[in-house]
């Protein structure tokens, strides 16, 4: 039997180039040689949000980037979180063997804390036990994910040799999975890409808005006239050059250095690779949106699929701790 991959992603609509390079990249690589299994979180989403109208059509400009990004149904189960409420149970099995020491101390729940002081639901803190209830439902042991998500992925491995300890062997301690790009940041060149921060480049924008998107990073700031000499190392614009113009970047950097080339034409150069090498991509994506049927097959087939892994773990689940 194929070892198993596990990812999941929070409902948030069109994906970005931080997604795609810190996470679906490695998504589609993996699909031939592990049983692929990827999520789409609706109830992790429900931990920050307080406005779920765009619930159900997030999650399908979600699927379509996954879907025309490459993820294919025939190979990987693709599907919701909540149409297998499974987790929720083994989410609550293994509350019961966390210390909520090990929650408080997370560094994604005291961000939130700050980010939506407003709302500190119970979620917040169960947040990394869903997640790892995610992932251990279905036995995985390479969890894709991009760098921010490291922590939550220690959190899995503790939350597995605890259980394992008490319990005896149940689950295999789950390893994260990077990209040579874990952490993309975002067009302030600051923070890491997001939506949230509106820092972001989707994958499905026009050529234009691509190039319109691009014009507004920020570059290495030390260079404020055009001759002035740049700093390509610490300049975001270059380190996607290096992904999208990885055989032209090399001379992009000594350009750059010599201010042989300017910010506005490096970035035109930029919007340009991005635009070519996304075309199939937006293209497929385009032939996809026109059969919505077809998504909700996919997820559909998906749930059901998952499902049958799902209860045959958790039924494993409750024999050992004794429910049955
Ligand atoms: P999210 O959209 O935050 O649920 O993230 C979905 C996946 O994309 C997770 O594996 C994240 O780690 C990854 N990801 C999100 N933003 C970035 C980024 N800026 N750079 C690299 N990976 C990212
Ligand atoms: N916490 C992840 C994020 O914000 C989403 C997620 C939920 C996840 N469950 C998972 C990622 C299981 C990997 C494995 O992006």
């Amino acid at each position: 039997m194929k070892r198993r991959v596990f990812s999941g992603a929070r409902p948030t609509g069109r994906q970005h180039l931080g997604n795609y390079l810190g996470a679906i990249q490695n998504y589609v690589a993996l699909q031939d040689e592990y049983q692929c299994i990827y999520c789409i979180v609706d109830i992790h989403a429900l931990t920050s949000l307080e406005d779920t109208s765009q619930l159900q059509e997030n999650i399908h400009e979600m699927v379509l980037d996954w879907l025309a990004a490459g993820l294919d149904p025939k190979k990987s189960i693709l599907f919701v979180q909540s149409h297998v409420p499974e987790v929720m149970e083994l989410h609550t099995l293994l509350g019961m063997t966390t210390p909520l020491g090990w929650l408080l101390r997370v560094p994604t729940f005291k961000e939130k804390v700050k980010l939506q002081p407003h709302n500190v639901n119970y979620g917040l803190v169960g947040y990394p036990v869903l997640m790892t209830a995610d992932i251990v439902l279905y036995k995985a042991e390479v969890v894709p994910v991009g760098e921010d998500q490291l922590p939550h992925l220690e959190l899995a491995r503790e939350i597995v040799r605890r259980f394992n300890n008490i319990f005896g062997d149940t689950f295999p301690e789950p390893q994260a999975k990077l990209t040579p790009f874990p952490m993309v940041l975002g067009l302030d060149g600051k923070e890491k890409m997001s939506k949230q921060l509106d820092n972001h480049i989707e994958l499905a924008l026009s050529p234009e808005e691509t190039l319109e998107r691009v014009m507004t990073a920020v570059t290495d700031p030390a260079r404020r006239y055009r001759h002035d000499p740049g700093h390509p190392e610490v300049c975001n614009i270059y380190r996607l050059q290096q992904y999208f113009n990885e055989f032209k970047s090399g001379g992009i950097a000594e350009q750059c250095r010599r201010a042989q080339i300017g910010c506005v034409e490096c970035k035109e150069l930029l919007a340009d690779a991005i635009n070519t090498m996304l075309q199939p991509f937006r293209q497929r994506r385009a032939a996809i949106a026109a059969e919505p049927q077809y998504v909700t097959d996919v997820l559909a087939d998906g749930a059901r699929r998952a499902r049958l892994i799902a209860r045959r773990t958790l039924k494993e689940v409750k024999q050992r701790m004794g429910l049955i």
